[in-house]
């Protein structure tokens, strides 16, 4: 990815809970300025620590960064309080899609919008959501908790929209939703991404469909990136083929790991 300018920087970075677990140990990433890349990688590989280590929410669980360093846009930001690095225009799109169930979905979208810099208004910033999300102008006075799966997700995406930011984390957004419902939001992401320059690094289980609209990918395993490369390379990858035809087996989660354990035992048994 040289000869790129890159939004964000995540060089050598180590995460740990409470003083003592380990948990991210030397990762780095690197997100060119407004593209989308995505990060892969099985249950507990680190995923969601290496979104909160950037956009500063690990601090809310005790969490820290150790060793390494987070550049965004040449600024180093892991020391910094996530309300900081919010105003920075990074937002993270935490996984579970929790929507405040008791307000309105257009009261969800307005939380967002207190971040909202560089003088544009709240209502500027709703009919943005609204033109991605026309759905959510017809939902827009239910109440949150009682809308589809897939809609709570948009207001989810739409809130962090509402806060203009430059850089959206996105943790896992498919997960749980019908395969429409997938590729409808994964539409609106790409044209936010294309038509509002809008740089995403993003989370998915979902192998194949992260490739598909990620142009470069890491594997994250064990809290170590094992893999970095183009997803056209990385299609083509056995490993990572055996690994995402893993996941699409209906109940067999396996891991990256159990893949090549599992291939490295059926090559010594043959
Ligand atoms: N707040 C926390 N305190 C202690 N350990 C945690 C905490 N959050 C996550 N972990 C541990 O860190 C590892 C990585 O978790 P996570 O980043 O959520 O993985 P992923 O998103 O890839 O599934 C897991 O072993 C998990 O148990
Ligand atoms: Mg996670």
């Amino acid at each position: 990815m040289s000869g790129q300018e890159s939004i964000l920087k995540i060089s050598s970075v180590e995460v740990k809970y409470h003083e003592v677990i380990l948990v991210l140990k030397g990762v780095s990433i690197e997100v060119p300025k407004g593209d989308i890349v995505a990060l892969l990688g099985a249950n507990g590989a680190g995923k969601s620590t290496t979104l909160k280590a950037v956009s500063g929410l690990l601090k809310h669980e005790d969490g820290e960064v150790t060793d390494g360093s987070i550049e965004f846009m040449g600024e180093h930001i892991h020391k910094m309080s996530a309300e900081k690095i919010a105003k920075k225009g990074i937002v993270q799109v935490i996984e579970g899609r929790r929507v405040f169930e008791h307000l309105t979905v257009e009261q969800n979208l307005k939380v967002g919008a207190h971040l909202r810099g560089g003088g544009k208004s709240v209502k500027a910033g709703l009919e943005m959501v609204y033109h991605y999300f026309p759905r959510l102008r017809e939902k827009r006075n239910e109440i949150a908790g009682f809308v589809s799966g897939g809609e709570q997700q948009m207001t989810v995406v739409g809130r962090a929209l509402m806060t203009n930011p430059k850089l959206i984390l996105l943790d896992e957004p498919s997960m749980g939703l019908a395969p429409l419902l997938i590729h409808e939001i994964f539409n609106i992401i790409t044209r936010l991404n294309r038509e509002e320059n809008i740089s995403i690094l993003l989370v998915e289980q979902n192998v194949k469909l992260a490739l598909n609209v990620a142009p470069h990918a890491y594997v994250l395993e064990n809290g170590r990136i094992v893999m970095d490369d183009t997803s056209e390379k990385l299609r083509e990858n056995p490993d990572i083929k055996d690994f995402y035809l893993g996941l699409t087996d209906v109940g067999g989660r396996k891991s990256f790991r159990d893949v090549k354990h599992y291939k490295r035992r059926k090559r010594w048994l043959t």
